[in-house]
């Protein structure tokens, strides 16, 4: 059976999820919902560098419903409840990169609303990514098959911003360039939300693994520039912040379980930093011990541009959403997390990329 497939903003990831969707055997591209008006009405084909695909952007939410959709990959820069939940009432499955990654730790208003939707539609939803996602739940959770006794979980995550094409949440969302006092989850509402969706990360490995966690708490400290930083369209001022570490920690009665330790930088990262492998680290520490490291690039065989490496994490990001999309479609009404799903895997595996327009 064909699954039909609307996406939710082409973005960085929405475009690559675009891709996904194309490549992935036993799925359909039906509809593509964009946000800013200079996509509307153009042929998807056009955003993804393919020749027409017989399927026009819209706006309108009535339009992409009409596409009867099994699936929607939501993948916009900012996470409304209220939409998502419109699309499990109507009966579509979601699956999004921008949070709801474990509903059962998310705040109990916006967990109420997507689950009574969900049921009235009996419709599921699907939460992951790279990070959070794949390296902070699905890798510890997989890796920890290998372990009899747990002591500690924990991620670093070492990433240079400078390269992520997706400015606006750079400097807008994550407050990179903006002064100290206004990069802080008490200034920004978005910081918040960003902060709680790494919470729900901890919770998720602490409640799979028992490690029957009390509380996450979370440290936040900032580096700042010395002189201006160039990121694409925008530049990072001196005085201002270049560096963010954040620090997520599951304890129980006082003991560190679950660690999430993210450190990202434009340019420079304050020499206090912990000296970290540039990628993500996984480390179960126990009985025994695991330990990986993990990349994304376009290629570790070929020669490749800079702008196609960071292509890449945005690509490892949205297919994780896209190859779950039958085992999201074929879950319970409700939802479906890294720990409930069976192990997701690559759908398109070895068979022949979408050509791109030209090649
Ligand atoms: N879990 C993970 O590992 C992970 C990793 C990376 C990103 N993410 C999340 O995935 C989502 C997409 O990231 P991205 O890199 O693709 O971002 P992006 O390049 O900034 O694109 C997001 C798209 O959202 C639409 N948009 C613009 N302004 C918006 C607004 N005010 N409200 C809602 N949508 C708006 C636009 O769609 P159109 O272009 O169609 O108009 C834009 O291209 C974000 O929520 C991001 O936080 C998750």
């Amino acid at each position: 059976m064909t699954l039909r497939v609307a996406q939710w903003a082409t973005g960085a990831v929405g475009r690559e999820a675009v891709l996904g969707v194309l490549g992935a055997p036993g799925l359909e591209l039906v509809a593509v919902k964009v946000h800013g008006s200079d996509k509307v009405g153009v042929d998807a084909g056009e955003l993804v560098g393919l020749p027409p695909l017989g399927v026009r952007t819209t706006q309108d939410l009535a339009e992409l419903l009409a596409a009867a959709p099994d699936c929607v990959v939501y993948t916009p820069r900012v996470a409304h409840v209220a939409e998502v939940a419109d699309l499990l009432r109507a009966g579509v499955d979601v699956v999004t990169t921008a949070f709801c990654f474990h509903p059962a730790r998310m705040s109990a208003a916006d967990r109420a609303v997507l689950e009574q939707a969900a049921y009235a539609g009996g419709a599921t939803l699907h939460g992951s990514g790279l990070n959070p996602g794949n390296f902070g739940m699905a890798v510890p959770l997989a890796l920890s098959g290998l372990v009899r006794e747990l002591r500690t979980v924990s991620l670093v995550e070492r990433a240079d911003w400078s390269a992520y094409e997706s400015t606006r949440i750079t400097f807008d969302n994550m407050r990179f360039g903006a002064p100290p006092a206004q990069v802080d989850e008490g200034a920004s509402e978005f910081l918040a939300f960003n902060a709680d969706l790494f919470r729900q990360q901890v919770w998720l490995i602490g409640d799979a693994l028992g490690a029957e966690l009390d509380e996450v708490v979370t440290e936040h400290s900032v580096g700042t520039a010395t002189e201006p930083i160039p990121v694409f369209d925008r530049t990072i001022a001196p005085g201002t912040v270049n560096a963010q570490r954040w620090t997520w920690t599951g304890r129980a009665r006082g003991t560190a379980k679950v660690v999430v330790d993210c450190l990202w930088s434009i340019g420079a990262a304050p020499a206090d930093w912990p000296r970290a492998q540039h990628g993500w680290t996984v480390q179960l520490e126990g009985e025994p011990s695991v330990q990986a490291h993990l990349t994304t690039l376009a290629s570790f065989a070929e020669p490749r541009s800079l702008a196609d490496h960071v292509r890449a994490a945005s690509a490892a990001t949205a297919m994780q959403v896209v190859n779950a999309i039958p085992a999201v479609c074929a879950a319970a009404p409700g939802f479906a997390t890294a720990e409930s799903l069976p192990l997701v895997r690559s759908l398109q595996g070895f068979r022949p990329a979408v050509a791109a327009a030209g090649a």
